[in-house]
């Protein structure tokens, strides 16, 4: 049974969606196992795009069953946005999506609370969150008094529990911010039940236990797709921390997320991008705060899929991939926004950081440390020509398949696909085809 898994080796929104969606084909199950609704998955099919939060981005392939598995935290309200939003465009995910009644709810107070903590700098700046609630509701879920699990919703003592969970909030939310939470409109203990009880009516033919169906799909020889959330410099235990995520979103998460044993995980694709890009707070050794970041920003339309923010934009940075690469076991990578470099005089990658005189390659555990850090460069030469109409690696400039064949070499594993553009049609695989590089045959 071929267990494969998309990882985002970067900070985040190196076009996971769109290689998800452009493998699904090759699966029977693509499996959500971690983050929420800070995640922002784009596939974009002809004219149309689809912004997906929680959803699985297999879910625009009708034959293949999505799963949402107890790793996720989910926000009622905004999923079914979104399948209201997926109804509209034609897609009705009723008939191939289950989300696992193990998620943990994001609930109201942990939008407040994501509102306050964030507010608040840590090692001077402020995280940066999507002020989703996700690190409130991650935490909740391991503090597990407060707690509140998809499951519940459906349960007798429902109403009585959020009641509780809404005084003890309010006396914790006021210790924070150093106000009267007692006013907050946001938390009111009935209206959250009637509102949630109403979710809870729309979303029950979706809920199942996931664990049975995963593991009876594993006993079956099912081909499953595990899609990453965030990227692996964002991980909870591994990442640039305290400037993380809530979750192990780099390969090291997929077995605890979605209850599948690591015995059926053989083969990992690291998604990244040309370049680097990070949203929110943190270090970012190879930032642009000059022109040429303007300009990878205004060519790679890097804004936000979630908050629309801009993101913050400089060169790829092979220290950093190279760690997050070995962290997640990646075996092949996919090149993403090659299109984007096309008209850049020169194009810089990081092979080193000097931090306090000493030259390493080694990414540092301490985010102050990699502050410090200052990226030792080598330089290649542009291309200035337009890769968005190429559809096999013969029709893509020498220059830059050297820079992508680079990447590969310095990182340590091998560039299996480039992508010019960010349509399913604009995707070429180097040496082989999708199945070889799904690991799914072919
Ligand atoms: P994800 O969170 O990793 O799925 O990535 P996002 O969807 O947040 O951001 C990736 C953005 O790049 C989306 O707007 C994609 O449509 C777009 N995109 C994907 N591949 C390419 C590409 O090769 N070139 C360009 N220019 N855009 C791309
Ligand atoms: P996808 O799946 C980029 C970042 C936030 C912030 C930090 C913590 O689309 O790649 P959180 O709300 O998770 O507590 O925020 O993590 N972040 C992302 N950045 N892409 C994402 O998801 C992200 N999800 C969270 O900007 O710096
Ligand atoms: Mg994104």
């Amino acid at each position: 049974m071929p267990g494969t898994c998309v990882i985002g080796l970067q900070w985040g929104d190196e076009a996971k969606g769109k290689l998800v969606d452009l493998l699904t084909p090759n699966f029977d199950l693509v499996v959500r196992y971690q983050g929420g609704a800070n995640a922002g998955h784009t596939v974009v099919i002809g004219d149309k795009t689809f912004k997906l939060h929680h959803i699985p981005s297999g879910i625009l392939n009708p034959q293949v069953k999505n799963i949402i598995a107890p790793g996720v935290v989910l926000n009622p309200g905004t999923i079914l946005q979104e399948i209201d939003s997926l109804l509209a465009d034609g897609v009705d995910p009723s008939e191939n999506m289950i989300i696992s009644d193990r998620v943990h709810v994001v609930c109201p107070w942990h939008i407040e609370e994501d509102k306050a903590l964030n507010a608040m700098l840590v090692g001077g700046e402020s995280i940066g969150t999507t002020l989703r609630g996700i690190g409130p509701c991650y935490r909740d879920k391991v503090g597990r008094t407060f707690a509140i699990r998809l499951g519940d919703m459906f349960r007798d003592d429902f109403a009585e529990k959020v009641r509780g969970i809404v005084t003890a909030k309010k006396r914790i939310l006021s210790g924070i911010r150093g106000d009267d939470a007692e006013g907050d409109v946001e938390l009111d203990a009935d209206a959250i039940i009637s509102e949630f009880n109403g979710y809870a009516e729309r979303l029950k033919p979706y809920v199942a236990d996931t664990n049975h169906l995963l593991h009876d799909a594993v006993a079956d020889g099912k081909k499953l797709l595990f899609e990453g959330a965030q990227g692996a410099l964002l991980d909870i235990d591994h990442g640039t921390f305290p400037f993380v995520t809530s979750s192990n979103s780099s390969g090291v998460g997929i077995t605890g997320g979605s209850g599948v044993p690591p015995k059926w995980i053989n083969k990992v694709i690291g998604v990244i991008k040309s370049y680097s890009t990070r949203v929110g707070g943190g270090p970012f050794p190879t930032e642009l705060d000059n022109e040429v970041g303007a300009k990878i920003r205004d060519l790679g339309n890097e804004y936000g899929t979630t908050t629309g923010r801009p993101r913050r934009c400089g060169w790829f940075d092979a220290v950093a991939v190279r760690y997050s690469a070995r962290l997640s076991g990646v075996d092949a990578l996919s090149l993403m926004m090659l299109d984007v470099m096309s008209y850049l005089d020169e194009i810089k990658i990081c092979t080193a950081y000097r931090i306090d005189g000493v030259e390493t390659n080694l990414f540092p555990s301490n985010a102050d440390d990699l502050r410090r850090a200052e990226p030792v460069y080598e330089t290649l030469p542009g291309w200035n020509h337009d890769v968005t109409a190429a559809r096999s690696i013969e029709e893509i400039p020498e220059l830059a398949m050297s820079f992508a064949n680079r990447v590969g070499e310095i990182v340590g594993v091998p560039v299996a696909m480039v992508s010019v553009g960010p349509d399913r049609a604009q995707s070429i695989f180097v040496d082989g085809n999708a199945q070889q590089m799904a690991g799914v045959g072919g």
